[in-house]
């Protein structure tokens, strides 16, 4: 990998397609003694993406982006095949954001003929996700931990717009002591407060107008909880009324739950997340929220 410098910066990431190159990379900047960051990714890159790359860049010597739409994540229904591949797009966009190495590999290289050995996922993954998605938490936890073990890296950057999969990648890391630092980096969203997806691209007009009402009913929840309502069913019911009211009707779930074991609570007096997923005709979209009721005086509680 190159030295990191104001010109490397402007410059396209070398891209890397097989596994001996990256691992031969990996140890050039190691034997360097660089700080090493990696942002592992599906591609189809937008804002949300660059800002862990930003970040990464900013905080690590080298840079390492991770482009590869993992099979082992998506169930039989799902939209695998039509998940957007915009690799060359994707290039463009990193070598304006400081990304010195790009990995992109085939299937067959990290699933080869014979591949049988996953991860099982920790107790967080069990909900939520978990539930709508089976299987989802396992390819997730298999790929990152094999990211993990060729990149070597110092410091992983992941987005708090996929919090549950945060959850389940810390917890992995802590478990199984795999030698990482997790960096969970704020949520990018639209004007208009929609989190930015790889798969709002699959939206038309009409139907991004109502894929704003996922940010309207957390919003809704933290205006619930500022108005003093402790009452997780209530605010819930809240949110599920706001999504109607956006013209969305099918909703895998709405949730207020402590923010590290991922258990629904009853009431709101501590620090909670609002979850919610739910499907805008045939797109499905997540996002969640902190929410954090203060005390008469107005301090946090
Ligand atoms: P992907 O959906 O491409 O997301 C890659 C990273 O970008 C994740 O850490 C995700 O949380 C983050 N991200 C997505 N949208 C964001 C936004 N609006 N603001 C901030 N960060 C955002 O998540 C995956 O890929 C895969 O599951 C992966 C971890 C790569 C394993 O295959």
């Amino acid at each position: 990998m190159p030295p990191p410098s104001p010109a490397t910066k402007e410059a396209p990431p070398r891209v890397v397609n097989q596994l001996t190159d990256l691992q031969q990379a990996v140890a050039q900047a190691r034997q360097a003694g660089r700080k090493l960051g990696l942002v592992p990714t599906m591609g189809a890159l937008h804002e949300g993406h660059l800002s862990l790359v930003r970040r990464a860049a900013a905080e690590c010597e080298a840079t390492l982006v991770t482009i590869f739409v993992n099979p082992t994540q998506f169930g039989p229904q799902e939209d695998f095949s039509q998940y957007p591949r915009t690799l060359e797009a994707d290039l463009q966009a990193l070598s304006e954001v400081g990304a010195g190495l790009v990995y992109n590999p085939s299937r067959e290289s990290l699933y080869p003929a014979g591949f049988s050995t996953y991860v099982d996922p920790p107790h967080v993954a069990l909900r939520w996700e978990g539930e709508h998605r089976p299987q989802h938490f396992r390819g997730v936890t298999t790929i990152v931990l094999k990211l993990f073990l060729l990149a070597q890296a110092d410091v992983a950057f992941f987005g708090q717009k996929d919090y549950q999969q945060a959850c389940v990648i810390a917890r992995m890391v802590e478990d199984l002591n795999v030698p990482i630092r997790v960096c969970v980096c704020p949520t990018v969203r639209e004007p208009d407060g929609l989190a930015l997806s790889s798969r709002n691209r699959y939206l038309n007009p009409e139907q991004r107008c109502r894929a704003q009402g996922l940010w309207n009913s957390l919003r809704a929840a933290c205006q619930c909880v500022e108005r003093g309502e402790r009452d997780a069913a209530a605010i819930l019911g809240q949110m599920r009324e706001v999504l109607f009211e956006n013209g969305i009707s099918r909703i895998d779930y709405v949730a207020l739950v402590d923010p590290q074991t991922l258990e629904p609570v009853a009431r709101i007096d501590q620090p909670t997340q609002a979850l919610v997923a739910a499907w805008v005709d045939q797109t499905r979209l997540i996002d969640n929220l902190r929410l954090e009721p203060r005390n008469p005086t107005g301090r946090k509680l």
